[in-house]
C-alpha cells in the first residue's frame, strides 16, 4: 500500500468579518481569560508536577503570564530516559504505517479542531500576529507532520540497486540505539513539531525540552500527539533549565542523538560536551543542529527597486526579525540607493507605514520581541551601531512599558564590516550598505566573507547573467538561496531548510535527508 498524496496545507486568511477571524478571536479571548495555565511535565504519559515553577509571560503584555510550568529536575530526566527506553521496544517494532497514521492524524487535528487554539497560544506566548501564527503553528506544523510520514515511506523504500545472481540484497532502517534529545526554540511552534516528530516517526523515542518561551504552544502540540494515539513514553515533555536537562541526558550511555535548533554558541558547547563524554556512549551520537544566521539580500543594479524594497521589509521585519532566516544585511548599489524615489527613500517611506500592537489587533504588521533579554540585546545593538558611525535612517525607537516593542529599524553604514553587519541580533534591524557600482565583485566577496554564517540569502536582479553569476559566486554563502524573493519562508516539501558553516549541520528540515540522520541502516545479503 501507499500513503495518500501529500499536499501543503493551504493557508487560511483572516479578513475582517470572516468566520476564521471570529474563530481565532474567540480562541484568543478564551485563552487570555483562562490564563495562566498550569503546565506539568509529561513523563510516561503521566503529569508530573515537580513544584519548581516558572512562568511564560505574554511578550506583548509582560505583566501577564500565559502559563506557569513545572520544571523537570535531573531525577525527572532520569525517569524520562528510563520510560522512553522501555516504550521504545514496542514503538520501533510497530508497523511504520501505524506510526505514520498517528502523525497524519495529529496533522489533521492541528489543521482542524485545534488550529485556532495552537495559533492563539503561539500569538500570545510567542508574540506572533495572526498571519505569522498561521504560517507557523497551522500550515508549517501540519506540513512537517504530514511530509515526515511521506518521507518515512520513501526512506524505507530505499533499496540497493543491484542483486547478483543467486543473491537478494536488501536494506533495513531501524531507530537509533538509544534515545534522542530534542531542544526546541521559541520562534516556531512548527520547529518543535519537527524536532520531535522527525526522529519519532522513524521509531525513535525522544526527550523534548521546549523553549521556556514557547512552553504553552508546545504543550498543546504534545496533547494533540497524545490524542492522535502517540503511546506513553515515546515523547517525554520535559520543560525546564536547559543546562541541567541537557547535562543529565548527556550522562546516559544510550544518548544517541541531539536534534537542536537554537544559537550557535549553545550548539558548539553541546557538541563539545558530547565529545567529552564520548567514551561512555554505546554509539556515536548523531548531532543535528540548525543555529544562527546573518542573512543577506544582495541587490544588483538591474533589480526592480519597488519589489526588492518590499521583499527586504518582509524578510527583515515579519515576526520582528526573529526568524533564523531573517534578513539583516542589505547590499544595494549606490546608483539605486540614493536619489528621489530611490531604494533608500522607498525603504524609509514603507517602514514608516509599519505599526506594532497586540496579537488580537489584526491591523499590525509587527508585534513585540520575545522577552526582556532580547529587547535589551536588540536595543543595545542599535546603540552600538550608532557608536560605530552607523546612521539610523528609520526606526530606532523602542518601548517596553507594556510589551517588548522595538520598532523596525534600518541602519545605514559606510563600513560593511561594522558590528551589526557581522553579529546576529535576532530582532527587527537591517544594516544597509550602499556599495559603489564599480565594486560589485568586491561586494560579492563581502557578502560571502563578512560572517561565519551561511543560512539564507537572496539576490535581486532582472539581468539573467547577473543572476547566474551571483548564484555561482555565492554557492556556499547560504543553504537557502532565493532569486528575486525574500530570504525567509521556506516551505516544507518545497525548499528543504538549513544552512552550513556556522549556521548548522545543513541536514535540511522538511526533507528526506533529515530522516536519514535518525536511522541506523542494515544491509542484508541473502544467498539462495
Ligand atoms: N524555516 C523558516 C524560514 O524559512 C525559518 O526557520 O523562514
Amino acid at each position: 500500500f501507499k500513503l495518500p498524496a501529500i499536499e501543503n496545507e493551504p493557508n487560511q486568511h483572516y479578513e475582517a468579518g470572516s468566520s476564521s477571524r471570529a474563530g481565532l478571536l474567540a480562541a484568543l479571548a478564551q485563552m487570555r481569560a483562562a490564563a495562566p495555565f498550569e503546565i506539568p511535565c509529561i513523563i510516561n504519559g503521566k503529569e508530573v508536577k515537580t513544584g519548581k515553577k516558572q512562568s511564560q509571560l505574554i511578550p506583548a503584555d509582560h505583566a501577564s503570564s500565559l502559563c506557569t510550568y513545572h520544571e523537570a529536575t535531573p531525577s525527572d530526566v532520569d525517569s524520562a530516559i528510563k520510560g522512553a527506553l522501555a516504550a521504545k521496544v514496542k514503538w520501533e517494532s510497530m508497523a511504520w504505517a501505524d506510526r505514520a497514521a498517528i502523525f497524519l492524524k495529529a496533522a489533521d487535528l492541528v489543521g482542524g479542531k485545534y488550529r485556532y487554539k495552537i495559533m492563539a497560544a503561539t500569538m500570545l506566548g510567542q508574540g506572533k500576529n495572526a498571519w505569522q501564527a498561521e504560517i507557523d503553528a497551522a500550515a508549517e506544523l501540519v506540513d512537517f507532520l504530514r511530509f515526515s510520514a511521506k518521507y518515512t515511506e520513501e526512506l524505507y523504500a530505499q533499496q540497493p540497486p543491484k542483486n547478483a545472481p543467486g543473491v537478494w540484497n536488501r536494506s533495513e532502517y531501524r531507530a537509533l540505539d538509544g534515545f534522542v534529545l530534542a531542544v526546541s526554540p521559541f520562534n516556531f511552534t512548527a520547529i518543535g513539531g519537527n524536532l520531535v516528530g522527525a526522529p519519532a516517526i522513524v521509531g525513535n523515542v525522544v526527550l523534548w525540552k521546549p523553549s521556556p518561551m514557547a512552553v504553552y504552544s508546545n504543550y498543546i502540540l504534545y496533547q494533540i500527539l497524545e490524542e492522535a494515539g502517540l503511546p506513553a513514553g515515546v515523547i517525554q515533555f520535559i520543560p525546564g533549565p536547559a543546562e541541567a536537562i541537557v547535562a543529565q541526558s548527556f550522562k546516559h550511555p544510550l544518548f544517541a542523538g541531539l536534534h537542536f535548533t537554537g544559537s550557535t554558541a549553545v550548539f558548539k558547547k553541546l557538541w563539545k560536551d558530547i565529545a567529552s563524554n564520548i567514551e561512555i556512549y554505546k554509539s556515536y551520537p548523531r548531532i543535528v543542529g540548525e543555529t544562527g544566521g546573518k542573512n543577506f539580500h544582495l541587490v544588483h543594479k538591474s533589480a526592480d527597486v519597488k519589489s526588492s524594497v518590499l521583499q527586504a521589509i518582509r524578510g527583515a521585519f515579519e515576526y520582528q526579525g526573529q526568524k533564523c532566516s531573517a534578513l539583516s544585511r542589505l547590499y544595494v548599489p549606490q546608483s539605486l540607493w540614493e536619489g528621489k524615489g530611490g531604494f533608500k527613500e522607498q525603504l524609509i517611506d514603507q517602514v514608516k507605514l509599519i505599526t506594532l500592537g497586540q496579537p488580537e489587533e489584526f491591523e499590525h504588521f509587527m508585534g513585540p520581541v520575545i522577552a526582556r533579554h532580547s529587547y535589551d540585546k536588540i536595543t543595545s545593538y542599535i546603540k552600538k551601531a550608532k557608536a560605530a558611525g552607523g546612521e539610523v535612517i528609520v526606526g530606532g525607537q523602542a518601548d517596553d512599558s507594556k510589551g517588548f516593542f522595538v520598532h523596525p529599524t534600518v541602519i545605514e553604514t559606510k563600513d560593511p564590516k561594522s558590528v551589526t553587519m557581522v553579529e546576529e541580533i535576532f530582532g527587527p534591524v537591517i544594516t544597509a550598505y550602499a556599495y559603489p557600482d564599480d565594486k560589485f565583485e568586491e561586494t560579492i566577496e563581502l557578502v560571502k566573507e563578512t560572517t561565519d554564517y551561511a543560512l539564507t540569502g537572496a539576490v535581486f536582479a532582472q539581468d539573467r547573467e547577473a543572476v547566474a553569476y551571483m548564484a555561482d559566486k555565492l554557492r556556499n554563502a547560504a543553504g537557502n538561496f532565493y532569486i528575486n524573493d525574500k530570504c525567509t519562508g521556506a516551505v516544507v516539501g518545497q525548499q528543504p531548510f538549513g544552512g552550513s558553516r556556522g549556521s548548522g549541520t545543513n541536514d535540511k528540515a522538511g526533507s528526506i535527508n533529515l530522516l536519514y540522520r535518525f536511522v541506523n541502516a542494515r544491509s542484508i545479503k541473502e544467498t539462495f
